[in-house]
């Protein structure tokens, strides 16, 4: 066990997912997530490695959760330990992939046969069950209470903090010359059986079009092979540091 500090010990490796390990601590309470540069995309079929998208992520998730923290959404994050990790409350994920839609783009574009870009006057809120296997499928309500992914409180909880954290969202990237156009996010459970923002919130999760020429800064640049993948992670953590970077995270 390595020492990290507040006697908090990294312990052994509980979890490995595509783009993240998830480590025990001397703490039962606490896990460490350690941010890989590993990309892959539609359900890991397409697999690479974008440099330093780790740390850009793991920052950029560290900066994100403390703001929302600080407009009263409950996060997992306890704070980032460095470039690669943070210190997180130890959650039971739910199994649904909460998606958020501002701009018509991806799979909706596709399912609902409107181009890419296309502006709806409402978002449009979906879940997925979150399940490799079948390929993360959509669902509706009825599908995640009859399979019990969650129940009916938990599920309005999570679309009240969905439609939340989207509208504090789509200001601060705006304030950073971006146009948040969709987004997923993960919750979770904690012992306490409280809701709370879990997983991450980074160009891996979101599309980020640049407000001015609508440019892809985000992964849309791996699953399409637009070329400046690193470069475009890189503008979106040199604009969210700018914006966010003196709230201490
Ligand atoms: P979609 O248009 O492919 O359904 O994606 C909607 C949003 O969800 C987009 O911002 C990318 C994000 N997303 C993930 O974070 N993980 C995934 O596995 C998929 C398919 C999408």
């Amino acid at each position: 066990m390595s020492k990290i500090n507040d006697n908090v010990e990294k312990g052994a490796l509980l979890y490995e997912g595509k783009a993240k390990k998830v480590f025990l601590t001397s703490d039962p309470g606490l896990v460490i997530i350690h941010y890989k540069d590993d990309a892959t995309a539609f359900n890991g079929v397409k697999k690479g490695t974008i440099t330093d998208k780790g740390k850009v992520n793991n920052r950029m998730t560290a900066l994100i959760f403390t703001r929302l923290e600080r407009e009263g959404i409950p996060t997992h994050l306890v704070r980032q330990l460095n470039e690669r990790e943070q210190l997180c409350r130890k959650v039971e994920i739910v199994l649904l992939e909460v998606i958020g839609r501002n701009v018509v783009a991806g799979s909706a574009s596709k399912r609902l046969g409107l181009p890419e870009g296309s502006e709806i006057d409402e978002p449009i809120y979906e879940i997925c069950y979150k399940n490799d296997a079948l390929g993360d499928p959509l669902i509706n309500d009825s599908h995640a209470l009859a399979l019990k992914l969650a129940t009916r409180e938990e599920l309005a909880q999570i679309y009240a903090y969905t439609d939340r954290i989207n509208r504090i969202l789509q200001k601060i990237f705006l304030d950073c010359g971006l146009r948040l156009i969709d987004f997923k996010f993960e919750f979770g459970r904690t012992v306490d059986g409280e809701i709370v923002l879990a997983d991450e919130i980074s160009p891996d999760t979101c599309r980020l079009w640049d407000s001015e020429t609508n440019e892809k800064l985000d992964k849309d640049r791996f699953r399409r092979d637009l070329g400046g993948v690193e470069s475009a992670y890189l503008e979106v953590i040199r604009r969210i540091e700018a914006e966010l970077g003196s709230d201490n995270a």
